[in-house]
């Protein structure tokens, strides 16, 4: 069996393409097309309803461009919103949830942080997942808040990203986190600098590597995966606003990838 339709993957904007770089490093095979919703970021503070609202629409077009499988590289909106996309498509849908497990199991400090949108952390989803792992653990639960605004305008090292970060980590520092989870698919771009902020030793967890597993595994059991290349498989960007940092972000003109402004 081969199927060569694309993987669609989306975001409230540049930031699932964290997620994306994960999954064409493991599937080079599989064409994908990416969509970011940037007219529509920040998702992290929205009501739940309109989360679902613009996921739905995402979907859809991903699925009108003959997608295979979709993948929701967001935290904010598979907290909120992927049971509902579960029940109303019949395509195989794969989400991103912030990873307080592995965090919590190898803790030694018995102590983790969580750095996500108010979306993701006020979520139902959110919740369970917290209760189940972090019993014995000190939780220590911060909102991101302008972080997603700062990476979509291209500020993702800047002295402001900085100086805001700095004083997001600090009730982390101060109660001896050893883990750090990004809980947002923007935030593995911040990696450089929270690695400068962050006291030796801390370890910062993202949930890239396993959703691109995950992506891998579904396409397999469902006999979805593309074997071999027959025509252009080159991935594609699409975005609501000017397209230029995305383009930066992915190296678009370097590696070649196809970046174009589309309504949606
Ligand atoms: N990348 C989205 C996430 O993983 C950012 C959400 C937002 O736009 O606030 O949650």
């Amino acid at each position: 069996m081969n199927d060569s339709r694309p993987i669609g993957i989306f975001d409230s904007g540049v930031g699932g393409t964290s997620i994306w770089k994960e999954i064409h490093h493991l599937l080079p095979l599989e064409k994908t097309i990416y969509l970011s919703d940037s007219r529509n970021a920040p998702y992290g503070i929205k009501t739940q309803e309109k989360i679902i609202q613009l996921s739905i629409k995402n979907t859809e077009k991903l699925l009108e461009m003959n997608c295979k499988l979709i993948v929701v590289a967001c935290n904010t909106a598979t907290t909120n919103a992927i049971k509902v996309l579960r029940s109303a498509y019949k395509t195989p849908i794969i989400g991103i949830e912030p990873a307080i497990k592995p965090a919590a199991l190898r803790s030694t400090n018995k102590a983790i942080g969580i750095l996500a949108t108010r979306g993701t952390l006020t979520s139902q989803l959110f919740a369970q997942t917290s209760e189940l792992y972090t019993r014995d653990i000190n939780v220590i639960e911060v909102e991101g808040n302008g972080l997603v605004e700062l990476i979509e305008s291209g500020k993702k090292e800047s002295e402001e990203t900085k100086n805001l970060l700095r004083v997001l980590l600090a009730p982390m520092i101060q109660a001896k986190i050893d883990y750090l989870v990004l809980g947002c698919s923007h935030y593995p771009y911040l990696i450089p600098l929270l690695k400068n902020l962050l006291p030796e030793g801390v370890q910062i967890i993202d949930s890239g590597e396993a959703v691109a597993r995950q992506t891998k595994a579904i396409l397999s059991n469902s006999s979805l995966l593309n074997n071999t290349v027959k025509g252009n498989n080159i991935p594609e960007f699409y975005t609501n606003i000017d397209p230029q940092v995305l383009s930066d972000i992915i190296l678009a003109k370097e590696k070649g990838y196809k970046v174009a402004e589309m309504n949606f």
